[in-house]
C-alpha cells in the first residue's frame, strides 16, 4: 500500500516554496532592520516547559500536545508555539548578562493535535518575533508597528489590527471571580467543556464556537473594565505610541487570547477572507512567563504569525516560481555535448538554465521550454554550431537572433538584468 503523509501534516511542494521563500526572506529583513536577531530552537522540549509556561487549563496542554515518553522515561513534547522554549533559552544561557534586553525571532513548525480545516493544522509554521527584558509600552507599539509594517511589505491587504488589555496578576483575579459569577447564572447554557472551563479557566469560553456558549457570553462582563490603575496606564500609552506611529487598530474586549501567559497589552491580526481560522498573527505580553518557567522576573512581548494562513492571502497575480532563464533546445548528438559545456558556464555563473537530456524533437523541446515558462531558449543547431554561433529566441517577444555562443553569458547577464 502507497504511503501517505499523516493528517494535517503538509508537504510544501516546488511550485508553492516560492511564496514560503518570498515571506520568510521579507521577515528576515524586515526583523533584522528592526534590530532582531535570529535563534534556532529545538522542536522537542520537556514537557513541563509547556504545561508550566502556556497554562495546564488551556486547550493546548489539555487536548492538544504530542507528548510522549522517551526510552529514558522521560516526558518529551513537540513544541506547540515557541515563545516558552525562546524563553527557556534566553534563561538557560542566560542571555540578560550580555544585555538585558534581547530581541530574538525564530521561525520553524509548530505541532498541535488539532482538528484539522482550511488554516488549521496539526503541524503548521509560524514567523515568531519576541523581546525580553522591557516593561516600558513603547516597546509594545514598536512590535506591532514592526508587525504591521511586515504585512504591508508582503503586500497583504485589509487586515484588521485588534487588541486588548488583559490586565495582570493583581487584577485578573477579580475578574475571574466576576467573569465566573455571572456564567454560574447561564451554566445551563453552556457545553460540556465549557461547564468544566467555569471551574478550571473562565476566559476560555470566550473562544468557544458552540451557540449556546456564544449566546451565554454575549452580555458578559469585559477584562478591560476590570484592569488596575497601573495596567490602564500602561494600555493607555500603548495606545498613544500606536497612534503616534499612526496604525489604525480596533479596541477589541471580547478577546482574550488562548493562552495562559499573557498579561496587559494583547492583540491579533485578522482577515476576514480567511474563514473561520482568521487570525493571521496572534501576540501580546507575558510578564510572568519567566517566572512560570522557573526563572527570573523579566518582561516579555512578542507576536507569531502562522504562515500558510499568511501564504494563502498573497496576491494571487504576483510571481514566486523561479523559471529558467534559459532553456537550451539542441539538435543533433554532436550539440547536445555543447549543451552540455553552455550549460555547466551558465549554473556556474548564477544563470538558472535547462535543457533536454532526452534527444527528443525540437518541437517536443519548444513545448517543454514553454511549459517552464522559460524567458530565452538557446537553439543549438548542427550547421550554426560549426560557426560557433546559435539561435537566441525571446519567449516573449517571439523574436530570434544568431549569436556567437561565446557571447552567450555576457549577453543573456544584460538580458536578464532589471527582469526579477
Ligand atoms: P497563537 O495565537 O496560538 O499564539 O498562534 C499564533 C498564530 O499561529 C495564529 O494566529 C495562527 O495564524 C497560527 N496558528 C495557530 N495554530 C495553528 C494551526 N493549528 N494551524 C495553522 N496555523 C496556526 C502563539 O502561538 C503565541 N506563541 C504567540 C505569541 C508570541 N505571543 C507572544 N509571543
Amino acid at each position: 500500500m502507497e504511503i501517505k503523509a499523516i493528517r494535517g501534516f503538509n508537504d510544501i511542494l516546488p511550485d508553492e516554496i516560492g511564496k514560503w521563500q518570498f515571506v520568510e526572506g521579507t521577515a528576515r529583513k524586515v526583523f533584522e532592520g528592526f534590530g532582531f536577531s535570529e535563534i534556532r530552537i529545538p522542536v522537542l522540549e520537556r514537557t513541563e516547559l509547556f504545561s508550566r509556561g502556556i497554562g495546564e487549563a488551556t486547550d493546548i496542554v489539555e487536548k492538544e500536545m504530542y507528548t510522549f515518553t522517551d526510552k529514558s522515561g522521560n516526558s518529551l513534547t513537540l513544541r506547540p508555539e515557541a515563545t516558552a522554549s525562546m524563553a527557556r533559552a534566553y534563561l538557560e544561557h542566560q542571555v540578560y548578562t550580555f544585555d538585558p534586553v534581547a530581541k530574538l525571532y525564530c521561525i520553524g513548525p509548530m505541532f498541535r493535535y488539532e482538528r484539522p480545516q482550511k488554516g488549521r493544522y496539526r503541524q503548521f509554521y509560524q514567523m515568531d518575533a519576541e523581546v525580553f527584558g522591557v516593561e516600558n509600552p513603547m516597546v509594545d507599539a514598536e512590535v506591532i508597528v514592526m508587525l504591521i509594517d511586515f504585512l504591508e511589505r508582503v503586500g497583504i491587504e485589509k487586515l484588521e489590527l485588534h487588541i486588548n488589555t488583559l490586565g495582570c496578576r493583581a487584577c485578573r483575579p477579580r475578574y475571574r471571580e466576576e467573569l465566573k459569577k455571572f456564567l454560574t447564572t447561564k451554566a445551563f447554557q453552556l457545553c460540556e467543556d465549557c461547564q468544566r472551563r467555569l471551574e478550571t479557566n473562565p476566559l476560555r469560553i470566550f473562544d468557544c464556537k458552540v451557540e449556546t456558549c456564544q449566546e451565554a457570553i454575549v452580555n458578559a462582563p469585559n477584562v478591560s473594565d476590570f484592569v488596575c490603575s497601573e495596567c490602564q496606564k500602561h494600555f493607555e500609552k500603548v495606545r498613544e505610541y500606536l497612534e503616534i506611529a499612526g496604525l489604525a487598530y480596533i479596541l477589541n474586549p471580547r478577546m482574550v487570547r488562548g493562552l495562559d501567559y499573557y498579561t496587559r497589552t494583547a492583540f491579533e491580526v485578522v482577515s476576514y477572507h480567511l474563514g473561520s481560522q482568521n487570525a493571521v498573527t496572534g501576540g501580546g505580553r507575558y510578564d510572568n512567563l519567566f517566572q512560570e518557567i522557573g526563572g527570573l522576573d523579566i518582561p516579555g512581548i512578542g507576536f507569531a504569525i502562522g504562515m500558510e494562513r499568511l501564504v494563502s492571502l498573497l496576491p494571487k497575480d504576483r510571481k514566486f516560481v523561479q523559471s529558467p532563464q534559459l532553456f537550451i533546445a539542441s539538435l543533433g548528438d554532436e550539440t547536445i555535448k555543447e549543451a552540455y559545456q553552455i550549460i555547466n558556464q551558465l549554473h556556474l555563473q548564477g544563470i538558472r538554465a535547462e535543457l533536454d537530456y532526452e534527444g527528443k524533437s525540437l518541437k517536443s523541446q519548444m513545448r517543454r521550454a514553454d511549459k517552464l515558462k522559460a524567458r530565452y531558449v538557446l537553439i543549438l543547431g548542427e550547421n550554426e554550431l560549426k560557426k560557433g554561433r546559435a539561435v537566441l529566441r525571446d519567449m516573449e517577444s517571439k523574436s530570434q537572433e544568431e549569436i556567437p555562443i561565446p557571447d552567450l553569458v555576457n549577453i543573456l547577464k544584460e538580458k536578464v538584468k532589471g527582469q526579477e
